[in-house]
C-alpha cells in the first residue's frame, strides 16, 4: 500500500506539478508535444515536471534519455511510457480479432504475456490494450482490434489479455499496465463509421457493452481509456455517469482513466464544449484523469480551479491515482528499471516467442469450407501455384496496429511459408493476378497459365492490412477490386482451388463461398503468418478456429449478430419475405455464423444429461454430454453452450452464449464435457437496471456453432 507515500508527495506538489501529472504527450507523430519541436525549451516542459507520461517513445535507450529529463524536475517524478502494444511488440501476433477466433484463452493470455515481456524490456510500462469493445458491424474498421460480437466470449478474452499483460502484477519487470478501452460503447458507432455517435438504451449498454470492461476491472486492469464517441448525447470523455458513477463508483476502480488521443479537445468540434477551457472543465468533472494530447488540462485547469469550476479534490484524486501506479511500477525506486538495453537485446524476437506466434497464428485460422477433401494438401504434390495479390506479401501480414519497425523482414509471407514447408519436393509457381484494389484483369492470363500447370492452386486474396483499423471504416466490405473475378478465372481451370482470405474484418465473397471447394479465413496472422498457413494447408496443424463475428451476405444486413431479439413477425424460412421482419432481396441469416469453423476431423455430440429439470435461483444444474472425435486425426473442438429464456419481459435474445470449452481429442477418442448452469447464466438487466431472473422455461442448446446445434433440452426456473 503506497498511500502514505503518495500523500506525502502530493502534499509537496505545486498545482502546476500536479497538472503535469495529468498531461500526456506523444513523441513520433505528435503535433503538440515537446519532443518533436527541436528547441530545448520544449524539453524544458519535462524538466519542469509538466509531463506525467509519454506515448510513442520506445526502446530502452530513448526512454532512458527522456526519463533523465523528467528526473531533472524539482520533485523528480518519473514519467510512464505508454504504447499501443495491441498484438505483439517486436514479435507480431495475429490481430486480436483473429486471436479471438482461437477461443483459446490460455494462448491469448500467453501472447499478451510475450508482448508485455518484450515491451517492458524496451522501456514501456503501459500498453493501450486490450480493446474490449463489442462490435456487431463489420464496416467499422476497428473490429480487428477486439474480440468480436459476443459479450461472454469478449469478457473472457478481456480477462485473459489483462492477465497476460499484467502477469504477476505491475511492477514486475515483465509486466505492463493494461488499459481496457474504449469506455464505453465505441463499438456501436452508428453505421460502423469510426468516431460516430452512439445512441442506445442503458439496458443494452449494461447487458452487452459494459460486461467486458467490468471483467477487465475485476481482473485488475490498471487503467482504462475513454472513447471518442458520445453516448446518448454526452461525449464519453465528459461522462460522469460512465467514469464517476459506474467505473470509479459502483465498480470501485482504483486505477486511472486516460482520454483518447485529443478526445478532450475534440469535444469542441463535437459541439459539446465551446473551447478548450470548457472541454477541460467537462472532462475533469466527468472523471477523465489524464489528458492525452489535447493540452486542455495543462493550459486550463489552474484557471478553472481558481474560478471554482473544478474542485481541488478532483485534481488531487486524479494525481493520486496516477502517482499510485508510478509507485506500483517501482519507478520511484528506480526510474530506469524498464530501460535496460542488455535485457532488451536478450528478450526481443526470441525463437521461443516466435514459436508462440506460430502456434497462435495457426489456432486463429478458420476453415470455412472443405469439400472434396481438397485440404489438407498432400505433401508429395509436384507443382503448386500460389496466386493472388497477397501470396507474396510480407507487409500485410503485420496487420493494422502493429508496432512499426520500419521494415518487414520479420514477417513470413504465404509464399515463404509454403516454400519452407515443401523445400525441393514441389515446384512453386507464382502469379499475382491483380493487385488488391485493381480494376484491371490484365494479369489474369498469367495467373490462369500458372494454375493450368499446377496440381493445386492456393489463392491469397483479401484486404490490404491498412484497409481495416482505426479510421479505416468501409461501406463496401466485399473482396476489393477484381479479386473475385480472378477467383472465377482460376476456378474455371478445373484445378483444385484453395482460397485463403485475409483481412481485418468479416468480408463478403458469396461467389467464392458457393463455388470454390476449400476456403479458409486467415486474417492477418503476424510474424509467423506464412508458416502457420502452411501448417494448416499441409495438415501439420488441424484447424480449430471458430468465428467470433458473423460474416454477412450483404452490407445491407449490418449490423449483424447472432443474439438478436425475435420480432412478432420473424420469418420461419427464407421464402417468407413480405410483411415479415426480413429483406426482399437477402436472407436474414449470415453467410458464416458466429461460432462456425470446420476441422479436418469430425466431432460427434451425444448423451446429453441434465442433473435436474427444475431449479431455483440458488440451485445449479449440471449439464453433461459426450464428445467424440469420430475422424481419423487429432483435432480440437470448441463446444458451445447457448441458452434462451423463452418468455421474458423485457425480451431476451433467441440464443446467448453462456459457456464454451476448447477440447483436444485424438482420433476416435471420447470425453465427457460438463457445464454448470447457475443463476448468473440466467440473469439479465431489466429496464431499472436490476440484475434479475424470471421464472419460466429455458431452452438449452449445445453445438459446434450458434447455427449448428447438436443437442437440445430445456429446464424451468421456479421462484
Ligand atoms: O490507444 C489509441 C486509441 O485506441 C485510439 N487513438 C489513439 C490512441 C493512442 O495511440
Amino acid at each position: 500500500d503506497y498511500s502514505a507515500k503518495v500523500e506525502r508527495l502530493l502534499s509537496q506538489m505545486t498545482l502546476e506539478e500536479k497538472l503535469g501529472q495529468l498531461n500526456q504527450y506523444s513523441n513520433a507523430s505528435d503535433q503538440t508535444g515537446p519532443i518533436t519541436r527541436n528547441s530545448d525549451g520544449q524539453i524544458d516542459e519535462i524538466r519542469k515536471g509538466r509531463v506525467g507520461s509519454m506515448l510513442n517513445v520506445r526502446g530502452a535507450k530513448n526512454t532512458r534519455l527522456l526519463q533523465q529529463e523528467a528526473l531533472k524536475s524539482r520533485l523528480k517524478i518519473p514519467m510512464i511510457f505508454g504504447q499501443d502494444v495491441v498484438h505483439g511488440y517486436r514479435v507480431t501476433f495475429p490481430l486480436p480479432l483473429a486471436e479471438a477466433a482461437s477461443w483459446d484463452l490460455e494462448m491469448i493470455e500467453k501472447t499478451a504475456r510475450v508482448a508485455a515481456t518484450e515491451a517492458a524490456a524496451s522501456g514501456i510500462q503501459w500498453t493501450f490494450a486490450p480493446m474490449v469493445d463489442i462490435s456487431r458491424d463489420a464496416r467499422w474498421g476497428r473490429v480487428m482490434e477486439g474480440a468480436g460480437e459476443d459479450t461472454y466470449l469478449g469478457s473472457k478474452i478481456a480477462v485473459a489479455r489483462v492477465r497476460g499483460f499484467q502477469g504477476k502484477g505491475i511492477g514486475q519487470l515483465d509486466a505492463v499496465m493494461a488499459c481496457a478501452k474504449h469506455f464505453a460503447a465505441y463499438g456501436a458507432a452508428v453505421a460502423g463509421r469510426d468516431y460516430n455517435s452512439v445512441d442506445m438504451s442503458l439496458r443494452q449498454l449494461w447487458q452487452y457493452y459494459l460486461p467486458p470492461f467490468k471483467a477487465a476491472v475485476d481482473a485488475g486492469a490498471a487503467t482504462l481509456m475513454n472513447s471518442f464517441n458520445d453516448l446518448n448525447g454526452t461525449p464519453a470523455t465528459a461522462s460522469a455517469y460512465l467514469q464517476r458513477d459506474i467505473l470509479k463508483g459502483a465498480w470501485k476502480f482504483d486505477g486511472f482513466v486516460v482520454s483518447d488521443w485529443g478526445s478532450i479537445g475534440e469535444m469542441i468540434p463535437h459541439g459539446y464544449a465551446k473551447d478548450c477551457k470548457d472541454a477541460a472543465e467537462m472532462a475533469m468533472n466527468g472523471g477523465s484523469d489524464m489528458d492525452m494530447e489535447s493540452r486542455c488540462y495543462i493550459e486550463n485547469l489552474a484557471v478553472l480551479l481558481k474560478e471554482g469550476k473544478v474542485k481541488e479534490a478532483q485534481i488531487n484524486d486524479a494525481v493520486r491515482r496516477i502517482l499510485t501506479k508510478k509507485f506500483e511500477l517501482g519507478l520511484f525506486e528506480n526510474p530506469y528499471r524498464f530501460s535496460d538495453e542488455k535485457r532488451e537485446k536478450q528478450v526481443l524476437n526470441s525463437p521461443a516467442f516466435r514459436e508462440v506466434a506460430r502456434d497462435m497464428a495457426r489456432k486463429s485460422i478458420v476453415l470455412l469450407k472443405n469439400e472434396k477433401q481438397v485440404l489438407p494438401l498432400a505433401k508429395n504434390l509436384k507443382t503448386i501455384a500460389l496466386v493472388g495479390p497477397l501470396a507474396k506479401s510480407n507487409e500485410d501480414m503485420k496487420g493494422f496496429w502493429s508496432v512499426d519497425w520500419g521494415k518487414n523482414d520479420q514477417l513470413v509471407s504465404l509464399y515463404e511459408g509454403v516454400q519452407a514447408k515443401v523445400g525441393n519436393q514441389a515446384k512453386l509457381l507464382y502469379a499475382q493476378g491483380c493487385g488488391v484494389e485493381d480494376t484491371s484483369t490484365q494479369g489474369f492470363a498469367q495467373a490462369v497459365q500458372a494454375a493450368q500447370q499446377a496440381d493445386v492452386v492456393v489463392m491469397a486474396v483479401g484486404e490490404k492490412y491498412d484497409m481495416s483499423g482505426e479510421g479505416h471504416s468501409r461501406s463496401n466490405i466485399h473482396l476489393p477490386g477484381v479479386q473475385e473475378e480472378l477467383i472465377k478465372a482460376i476456378q474455371a481451370t478445373g484445378k483444385p482451388v484453395v482460397v485463403l482470405v485475409m483481412g481485418g474484418r468479416p468480408l463478403i465473397f458469396n461467389w467464392t463461398a458457393d463455388h470454390v471447394p476449400a476456403i479458409a479465413f486467415t486474417w492477418w496472422l503476424g510474424s509467423e503468418a506464412g508458416n502457420a498457413m502452411a501448417d494448416v494447408l499441409f495438415g501439420d496443424y488441424n484447424p480449430s478456429g471458430k468465428l467470433p463475428m458473423s460474416f454477412p451476405r450483404s452490407e445491407g444486413q449490418l449490423p449483424l449478430y447472432y443474439n438478436y431479439l425475435h420480432t412478432g413477425r420473424w420469418p420461419q424460412n427464407d421464402s417468407e419475405k413480405q410483411y415479415k421482419s426480413a429483406y426482399l432481396d437477402v436472407s436474414n441469416s449470415p453467410r458464416y455464423a458466429f461460432g462456425y469453423g470446420l476441422s479436418y476431423t469430425k466431432f460427434e455430440y451425444s448423451d446429453l444429461k441434465l442433473s435436474r429439470k427444475n431449479m431455483t435461483d440458488t440451485d445449479q444444474i449440471e449439464v453433461s454430454f459426450v464428445l467424440k472425435n469420430a475422424g481419423t486425426r487429432e483435432g480440437e473442438e470448441v463446444v458451445q453452450l447457448y441458452l434462451r429464456d423463452v418468455v421474458a419481459q423485457p425480451l431476451r435474445p433467441v440464443q446467448e452464449l453462456k459457456d464454451f470449452r476448447k477440447v483436444k481429442l485424438k482420433a476416435q477418442e471420447t470425453t465427457q464435457i460438463r457445464f454448470v448452469i447457475d443463476r448468473e447464466k440466467l440473469a439479465f438487466y431489466n429496464d431499472q437496471l436490476d440484475w434479475i431472473t424470471q421464472a419460466g422455461d429455458f431452452d438449452l442448446m449445445i453445438g459446434a456453432a450458434c447455427n449448428d446445434i447438436r443437442l437440445t433440452d430445456h429446464f424451468t426456473l421456479t421462484k
